[in-house]
This record gives structure tokens, C-alpha cells and sequence, in this order.
């Protein structure tokens, strides 16, 4: 049991997760190095999740920390707005080299949920400034999530992060991708690219004139991991050009090296118009979002910003582009970069979806199983109109047998650090068929 007090446990109201569960039995993780957690208990546990998708470098990365906490000790704060630091300008280049290179101007925020806030304020705003005010609605896609904010849960498409809230944005969703018939499908599939013309039905009934911009994950992560089948990310980007409507992809995931490729936009091969990033800039040692814009976008606001001593865009966070966020991102990116590890994803992706699909056979309740990069889900057939239930008991049988795994809804959620050796693949994948093999 662990040594925090009741009283303790019942002050902190914890995200996302079942509180009343956790705090019966607390699971606390007390340290962590490299690919490993370490709990209150002491033992070992593999992190199958890269934390909540942060940390490809695994724990503990001993540049990162340096440039922590030299960056404390140099300049530990600095005001967001009106004035600016070096490390600022320096990270926003080195995002450019991860960036496709059309989308060279870098807005930093606090989180991946303030991203999605950013890049949708900034596409309204955009259309605003070339005289397009009515373009305000936002169209989404099922089972997407882009955060917790009041926005990132308009155009999500996960029906529990909605239900309790109300009104949110002027949003329409878009069907999402996983067609019946491509279960266990290795990579992309080639069925169900005509998903994204239902784009045209919802232009048909809104009206381009009144749509800004369509947002979608490339491969939606918190669902489950639904990878877009072949041709269908082109198809959305063609729509969107033919009616002057911005396309976003929310990369808060697939970005710097989860896919095997800088971003899911490189890995998928189309350029949107923005992009939201945030998760693994820093490794997840300090918070950090960041967005992406085409710079034509910038240029617009440049062009049309009045006097230059009046702000173009008024929109910042007071920790946009925080010292310590940026000197842990420059670390974390010349790492991924020195030690070449978005081609050690892409090389290593092979064998990882090997041995992903081998655990079809080790239970007849596992329905479908996808996989792209260093990134898997595994759904699993729901007991009688409890979808989640299963798929916690698994991860709580890993957590047991020292892995972390996330659960959600009806899947499990696999994404290992991009340093993982095979052999660490291999445990945690054998330990998972044994605790599918027990439902
Ligand atoms: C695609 C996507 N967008 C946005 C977010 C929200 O990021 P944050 O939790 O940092 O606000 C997430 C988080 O999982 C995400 O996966």
C-alpha cells in the first residue's frame, strides 16, 4: 500500500482516470530511467506507452536534464508577450527541420490541448482577415480527440469526453475510418478512402463560405490508434483545396518520430495547412505545445496588422515558449536527431508489427488489431455493453506482471519508447498474450 494518506489521496482530483478505483489501490510511480518506471513498491515496469506518448527518448535523458537545469540557474522565466529569449527562436527553427517545410512559422503554447485551441482561433481569424468572416464552423471526425479544452472536445469525436458538457463550438464530424472487413490490417489499408467524402455532404449542408477549417489527427491515437487508410488524408486535402478550406492535422502524437517519419504528415506523404504539436518536443520533461502555420498564413496577419507597434494576433499563453520548455526541446529534438531515432522507428516499425499481429492468437475475444511506427491498438470485444471493462483488466494484470500499457474504451494502446530493444519488445508482448490468453 502506499505511504500517501487518505486524506492526501482524497485532495487530488486526478485526470482521466477512475478516482474512486485508483485511490482504493494506488498505483505511484516513484522514479523512472530509461525505458523503465520504478514504483513506491521498487519494482521495475516497462513504459509500453512512451508515458501518455512523450517520451520516445525514454526517462531520465541526461542532456535534457543538463539543459534543464542549466536553464533554471540561467534564466528561469521570462515574459511571453512583448519581449523574447534566444532559445525561443532557436527551437522554433529546429521544429522547422522536423516540419514540412512550407510550414515555417512556429506559435508556442502550454499544451496539446492549447494547440488546437491556437490553430483553431488563428483559422478563424485568418479567414476573418481576408474578408471571409462567415467561415467560423469546424468540422471534426468520429472517435478524434484534440484535448480537453472547450474546443478540442467540440471537434473531438469520442462520445464520453462530450456528453457531459454541453454546448461547445460549431462543429460536424466526418465518419471515422475504420471500415468494416479491415480488422488486423498490417499498416494502411486500402479500403475506405471514400470516408472523406462524406467531407462533401457536410459542405453541401453548411456551405464552404461558412466552414474554416477541418481538423484531424493523422492517425488518431487516443481512440485506439485508427491509421488512415491509403489515399484518404489526399482526398481530405483535395476537398479542402477545391472550397478554400484550412486543413489541420493534430500531429500532438505522430509528431517527431512516432510514425517512422518527422511527422505523420511526412509519413503519410500530405502537407496541411497547420499543424498541432506538443508531447514529445520536451520529451514530456516540461510541458510544451507548439503550431505550425504555412507561412502565408503568418503573412497574412503581417501584412494586415496595422501599425507595426499593435499585435497582429492577440493570442499567447503566459507560458508560451517557456525557457526551461524550450531548452528541454532543443535537447530532446538534437537528440532524436543525433541519435537518428525517427530511422530507427521506421526501421525497426517491421518487426514491431510482427510481433503486434502475433497476438491475434492468443485470444478469440481480440477483434481487430492496427499498427503504424512505434504505435499499436488492440481492441477487444466488449461484455455485454461494458466496452472498458476488459481492456482494464489487461492493464491491470501488466501493471501486475511490471508493464504499463493504457487502456481506453475498448482498446489497449501500445506505443514504446523509440529506444526500446527487441528483446524488451518481446517481453512486454509475450506478458500481453498471457493476459489476453486469461480473459
Ligand atoms: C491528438 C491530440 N491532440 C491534443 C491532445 C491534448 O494534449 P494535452 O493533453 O497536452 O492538452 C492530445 C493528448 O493526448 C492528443 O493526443
Amino acid at each position: 500500500m502506499s505511504k500517501l494518506t487518505q486524506k492526501q489521496l482524497d485532495s487530488h482530483w486526478m485526470p482521466y482516470t477512475g478516482n474512486r478505483e485508483f485511490k482504493r489501490d494506488p498505483r505511484i510511480i516513484a522514479s523512472a530511467d530509461g525505458c523503465f518506471y520504478k514504483d513506491d513498491q521498487g519494482r521495475d515496469i516497462f513504459d509500453g506507452l512512451s508515458g501518455l506518448w512523450t517520451c520516445g527518448l525514454g526517462h531520465n535523458v541526461a542532456r535534457i536534464n543538463e539543459a534543464v537545469a542549466q536553464q533554471v540557474k540561467t534564466l528561469d522565466y521570462s515574459p511571453a508577450f512583448q519581449f523574447g529569449h534566444e532559445k525561443s527562436f532557436q527551437l522554433a527553427e529546429k521544429i522547422t527541420e522536423f516540419m514540412p517545410p512550407e510550414l515555417n512559422r512556429i506559435f508556442f503554447t502550454g499544451s496539446g490541448s492549447e494547440s488546437v485551441d491556437t490553430a483553431l482561433k488563428v483559422a478563424r481569424a485568418y479567414w476573418r482577415k481576408k474578408g471571409k468572416g462567415t467561415k467560423t464552423k469546424f468540422i471534426g471526425r468520429a472517435k478524434g480527440y484534440h484535448g480537453a479544452g472547450v474546443s478540442g472536445f467540440s471537434v473531438g469525436g469520442i462520445p464520453a469526453n462530450r456528453t457531459l458538457y454541453g454546448q461547445g463550438l460549431d462543429s460536424y464530424h466526418l465518419p471515422h475510418t475504420q471500415a468494416p472487413g479491415t480488422e488486423f490490417t498490417q499498416g494502411m489499408s486500402d479500403v475506405g478512402a471514400e470516408r472523406a467524402d462524406a467531407l462533401l455532404d457536410l459542405i453541401t449542408m453548411h456551405d464552404a463560405s461558412n466552414i474554416a477549417a477541418v481538423i484531424v489527427e493523422p492517425m488518431s491515437g487516443s481512440a485506439g490508434v485508427i491509421i488512415p487508410p491509403q489515399g484518404y488524408l489526399q482526398r481530405l486535402r483535395d476537398i479542402c483545396d477545391q472550397h478554400d478550406i484550412l486543413l489541420v492535422f493534430d500531429e500532438v502524437i505522430t509528431a517527431f518520430g512516432r510514425m517512422g517519419a518527422n511527422t505523420g504528415s511526412e509519413a503519410f506523404g500530405v502537407t496541411p495547412d497547420i499543424i498541432t504539436m506538443a508531447k514529445q518536443v520536451t520529451n514530456g520533461v516540461i510541458p510544451m505545445g507548439a503550431v505550425a502555420f504555412k507561412e502565408e498564413i503568418y503573412d497574412t496577419f503581417m501584412e494586415q496588422g496595422g501599425p507595426d507597434y499593435m499585435l497582429e494576433l492577440p493570442h499567447g499563453y503566459t507560458y508560451s515558449a517557456h525557457p526551461v520548455a524550450c531548452a528541454a526541446g532543443l535537447a530532446s529534438l538534437a537528440e532524436i536527431q543525433e541519435q537518428g531515432l525517427v530511422e530507427q522507428v521506421r526501421n525497426n516499425s517491421r518487426y514491431w508489427e510482427e510481433v503486434v499481429h502475433s497476438l491475434r492468437s492468443s485470444s478469440e475475444l481480440i477483434t481487430d488489431i492496427r499498427n503504424y511506427g512505434y504505435a499499436a491498438g488492440i481492441t477487444i470485444a466488449a461484455p455485454d455493453g461494458q466496452p472498458a471493462r476488459r481492456p482494464y483488466e489487461v492493464a491491470m494484470e501488466m501493471w501486475a506482471k511490471g508493464f504499463y500499457v493504457r487502456y481506453g474504451g475498448d482498446t489497449i494502446q501500445l506505443a514504446p519508447p523509440f529506444i526500446a530493444e527487441r528483446e524488451e519488445l518481446d517481453r512486454m508482448i509475450n506478458a500481453l498474450g498471457e493476459s489476453f490468453g486469461k480473459l
